[in-house]
């Protein structure tokens, strides 16, 4: 079973990025675990990042050949019609997963537009969102798998 991770813009930034907010963990020290996981579980994870619409909206239709994903749009959660479209458009469960809890945060971060075509959504766990993210996405798929 592959996972897709996908992370947005500015989450490369992790560590030194308003450290107040999420934390001082790097994106690299959240890959690590997210991996060591994987190979807990048995599972195979892919994980992108991309500071460009575009690019994750690319991603995300070449995803067929994974059973799930796991996606922080970052700030796109609350703009991109464009990455919500194409969750919507590919037949694979997404979990939607941020480091803060946004509907703690201005009121402009409490809008999602892809929570209505997100399996379901993990805020507010810092680092751990992550983890939480990774455990949802696997039980989805193999529930997914067991039903098909
Ligand atoms: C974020 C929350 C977004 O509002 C913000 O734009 C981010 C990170 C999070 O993980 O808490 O870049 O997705």
């Amino acid at each position: 079973m592959k996972i897709l991770i996908i992370n947005g813009p500015n989450l490369n930034l992790l560590g030194t990025r308003e450290s107040d907010v999420y934390g001082t963990k790097t994106l690299e020290d959240i890959n690590e675990s997210l991996k060591r996981l994987a190979l807990e579980l048995g599972v195979e994870i892919d994980i992108r990042q991309s500071n460009h619409e575009g690019g994750i909206v690319d991603l995300i239709q070449k995803a067929k050949d994974y059973a799930a994903l796991v996606i922080n749009p970052a700030a796109y959660t609350h703009t991109s019609i464009a990455i919500r479209d194409a969750i919507a458009a590919v037949d694979i469960p997404a979990v939607e997963i941020h480091l803060s809890n946004i509907y703690k945060r201005e009121e402009f971060r409490h809008k999602s537009l892809i929570s209505p075509v997100a399996y379901g959504q993990i805020s507010g766990f810092g680092p751990e969102s992550y983890i939480l993210g990774l455990r949802a996405a696997v039980s989805i798929a193999n529930a997914k798998k067991g039903t098909s």
